[in-house]
């Protein structure tokens, strides 16, 4: 029996179904497996050829008891999740052609356009088969820098067990970001724009904190999360590692290096838990933007929180990388007692300094590199210029992260950039990047979708911080009555 434990060591050991639908564990810590699965090389060489959703139906059978889920129904599940896919390759491989050994990992082609409709999507829908199963309704929220949001948003209309809201910083993310959640109809779909957010979505993180915390309220709404706190989504995003390996390896064994834009660090904790599982990965480049919080864990061994600066990769403008405390965990041999004085450390001074020791064995295969704006663009335009490929900020961010590091990467390695977003929904950054004006953009910085949204009414709340503790509680019971 496959089963999940708080990275903190309070509460019960929980089944696959009960860490989903749960989302925090009872102790407010992170749920993870109480063991990796291992793959072997001749495993993995045996996945090669195969599509993303076999190859996801492979990783996650390693996850799942076939007794809480089928083989047919994890099938269906999966297929029913990347049907809305504009691009029927799902996560195809781009080549760059003039940067040698140097690929894009394409996460964007799902219905809001962003890497986390990928790992979303199979969320909702499995949070949704359970709920069905059990007869029950539920209450979901998250947070979003402007990606999670939308995602969440779309993957459950239509779904009639999930009353889904949604929290958005309403200065801090783009127009188009915005009108992915505004303008979906769905009666179970709520989006909440907040305004004077002094740190951006983190605030919005921490307010939901607030909101699990207050068990009565918890309760009455039956709620859970679907961010990246919900084991689901990383337990998801670990398969695109091992497909984009699939995809850019000439040899099953050879190590391949990932340049991944960063920031809660939902998607580098999956990518880490594939290397432990077996993956062979050369290095894992954290590009951070100038928030730069994952960069100080890194070179510096330091966890503290600074103000927020609002960054063209404005998705990952995050100060609060909380699922560095759930690699934690299993960087430190799975010592639930550090992760939770450490947490408490920083919930009581907003700094943990972590020994020698420790910030050693963490970094190990990490490089880390805070990007610049004009990075950022110089990295777009370049690779515009060159071949006419048109990247995203954050993109752009992992791009210009794997440069700055190509001569420290091991010879006749190839580098895997993850591509998180599409460049249509960050028109100003690529016009700036572009030296040229929104009206004349490439058409690769459109997507139909998102002039589609153009025309459409918008809908959902806006409020302001400050009242937002109290405010957000009356309109989800008034909701849920
Ligand atoms: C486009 C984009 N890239 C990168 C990230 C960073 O992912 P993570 O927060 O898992 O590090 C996000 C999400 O916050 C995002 O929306």
């Amino acid at each position: 029996m496959i089963q999940y434990v708080s990275n903190k060591g309070g509460g019960e050991k929980v089944d696959f179904e009960t860490a989903i639908l749960n989302g925090f564990a009872s102790d407010g810590g992170l749920y993870v497996p109480t063991e990796l699965p291992k793959i072997s090389l001749s495993q993995l060489a045996s996945w090669k050829g195969k599509s993303y959703t076999e190859v996801a139906f492979e990783v996650l059978s390693l996850f799942i008891d076939r007794s809480v889920i089928s083989s047919t129904e994890l099938r269906q599940i999966l297929r029913e999740s990347f049907e809305p896919f504009y691009d029927k390759r799902l996560i195809p491989n781009h080549k760059i052609k003039s940067i040698d050994g140097f690929y894009v990992q394409e996460l964007f082609h799902g219905p809001t356009l962003s890497f986390k409709d990928v790992a979303m999507g199979f969320l909702v829908n499995l949070f949704n088969f359970f709920l069905k199963r059990k007869g029950e309704k539920m209450t979901i929220i998250v947070a979003t820098t402007g990606d999670t949001g939308p995602a969440a948003a779309h993957a459950s209309i239509g779904k009639e067990c999930l009353e889904t809201w949604v929290l958005y910083p309403k200065e801090l993310i783009t127009e188009e970001q915005e009108r992915q959640m505004t303008t979906i109809m769905a009666p179970n779909v709520h989006p909440v724009g907040v305004t004077n957010c002094p740190d951006g979505a983190d605030d919005l993180d921490l307010l939901i904190a607030e909101l699990f915390a207050d068990t009565k309220f918890k309760n009455q709404l039956n709620l859970s999360s679907v961010n990246s706190i919900n084991w689901g989504r990383v337990m998801m995003q670990t398969v695109h590692y091992f497909y984009g390996y699939l995809q850019t390896v000439d040899r099953v064994g050879e190590a391949l290096n990932f340049a991944v834009p960063s920031g809660a660090f939902g998607n580098l904790c999956a990518g880490s838990l594939a290397r432990e599982m077996g993956l062979p990965v050369g290095k894992f480049i954290v590009a951070n933007n100038q928030n730069a919080c994952l960069h100080r864990i890194f070179s510096q061994g330091i966890f503290l929180k600074k103000d927020i600066i609002a960054c063209q990769a404005s998705a990952i403008d995050i100060l609060i990388p909380y699922n560095f405390w759930r690699y934690l965990y299993f960087a430190t041999g799975q010592n639930s007692t550090k992760i939770k004085n450490w947490i408490a450390e920083f919930s009581k001074t907003g700094k943990v300094v972590f020994d020698k020791e420790t910030h050693t064995k963490y970094s190990k295969g990490f490089l880390s590199i805070p990007i610049t704006d004009a990075q950022t663009l110089g990295a777009i335009n370049q690779v515009f210029q060159a071949e006419n490929y048109l990247l995203d900020p954050h993109a752009a961010v992992a791009v210009a992260g794997g440069q700055h590091f190509r001569a420290k990467l091991a010879a006749n390695t190839k580098t895997l950039c993850l591509a998180t977003a599409h460049p249509c929904k960050f028109p100003d950054s690529i016009a700036l990047a572009l030296n040229t004006n929104k009206t004349e953009l490439p058409s690769a910085a459109k997507h139909d979708s998102v002039e589609a949204a153009k025309l459409h009414c918008e809908r959902g709340y806006t409020c302001d911080y400050k009242n937002m503790g109290i405010a957000i509680r009356h309109s989800m019971l008034a909701v849920s009555e």
